[in-house]
């Protein structure tokens, strides 16, 4: 009888065993398919460096995918699901829209998988491989992607409004919003080294290359010959986010930084006389330093609330609910 096991001690026991057990569960770990899906990781890895080939910043993009995932209601996949006519997604958020990019790769990674071990590998852990796999790609350290995370069936466009930083933010507010996820502040600047790869386009730097002043005054003029400085005009012209080397995942985002030639104020802002200069200086001058930093701090923000157990779902597709 259920009553009568309730209210015997071998029962609680069990029942708190159960509940141990079942949180325990509740982690990632970097195992969690090795048995499910034991050709996971090199099917991943294969399908990022065919696109890759054919395009170098498209590494770029996929890290930003796990970003832009895990900083609305953690990393749970809700960035890929489309709008339909009954749903909003995060898609067209303004951080988004317009911008976030690879969505077709993922579908490609995803029906690859699929192709190994149908329904077992959730969207949100694709992202979080793709992402290692692109930076270790171009050029950066590996670190092995903890798994197990599943996918949500919700999505929030407001979340996404509100959660992803603007590149108009300044320093508080980046070290607020960092914060606020369980991340440092030496986290924030670390995780800002992914602006050592890609692009960002001209309505996104505008202002700075027109109306800043601690910007190098090269940098900026040549920034302003492909950015009109009229709102409205060229505003999807791209521009490298590391003037330098934008398709190696190195040092050379910080060594910018000291001289003035961040791209976004955003990024700037992290050496502008505050309290994150020393971090900037010190990953300039030491790349292995970075590297250790960036690997540690792409764990922790993969950590942001996962859905695990039962929770969500696995999807079949990255763009839609089942
Ligand atoms: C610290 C706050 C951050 C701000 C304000 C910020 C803002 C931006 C902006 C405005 C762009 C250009 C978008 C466009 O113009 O289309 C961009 C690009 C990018 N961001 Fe960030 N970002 C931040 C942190 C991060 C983090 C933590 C990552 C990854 C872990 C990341 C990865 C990237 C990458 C790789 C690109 C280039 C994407 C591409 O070429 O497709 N960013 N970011
Ligand atoms: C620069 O600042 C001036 C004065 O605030 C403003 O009118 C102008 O629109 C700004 N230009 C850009 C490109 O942001």
């Amino acid at each position: 009888m259920a009553c009568a096991c309730c209210f015997s001690k071998l029962c609680l026991t069990l029942l708190l065993l159960v509940v141990v057990l079942g949180s325990s569960n509740a982690q990632l770990s970097t195992n969690f398919y090795s048995n499910s899906c034991p050709n996971l990781l090199s099917t991943v890895r294969s399908t990022v460096s065919s696109a890759i080939n054919k395009e170098a910043r498209m590494g770029a993009s996929l890290l930003r995918l796990f970003f832009h995932d895990c900083f609305v209601n953690g990393c749970d996949g809700s960035l890929l699901l489309d709008d339909t006519s009954s749903f909003t997604g995060e898609k067209n958020a303004n951080p988004n829209r317009n911008s976030a990019r690879g969505f077709d790769v993922v579908d490609n990674i995803k029906s690859a998988v699929e192709n190994v071990c149908p329904g077992v590998v959730s969207c949100a852990d694709i992202l979080a491989i793709a992402a290692r796999d692109s930076v270790a790609i171009l050029g950066g350290l590996s670190w092995n992607v903890k798994l197990g995370r599943r996918d949500a069936r919700t999505a929030s466009q407001s979340a996404a409004n509100n959660g992803i930083p603007a590149p108009t933010s300044n320093l508080n507010q980046l070290i607020s919003r960092f914060s606020a996820l369980g991340l440092s502040t030496r986290d924030l600047v670390a995780l800002s080294g992914s602006h050592t790869i890609g692009q960002a386009r001209c309505t996104s730097f505008r202002a700075r290359i027109y109306n800043e002043s601690n910007i190098d005054a090269s940098f900026a003029q040549t920034r302003q010959r492909s950015c009109p400085s009229a709102t409205g005009s060229g505003d999807n012209n791209l521009a490298p986010l590391d003037v330098q080397t934008p398709t190696s995942f190195d040092n050379n985002y910080f060594k910018n930084l000291v001289n003035n030639r961040g791209l976004l104020h955003s990024d700037q802002q992290l050496f502008n006389g505050g309290s994150t200069d020393s971090i900037v200086r010190g990953y300039g001058n030491n790349p292995s330093s970075f590297n250790s930093d960036f690997a540690s701090a792409m764990i922790k923000m993969g950590d942001i609330s996962p859905l695990t157990g039962s929770s969500g779902e696995i999807r079949k597709n990255c763009r839609m609910m089942n």
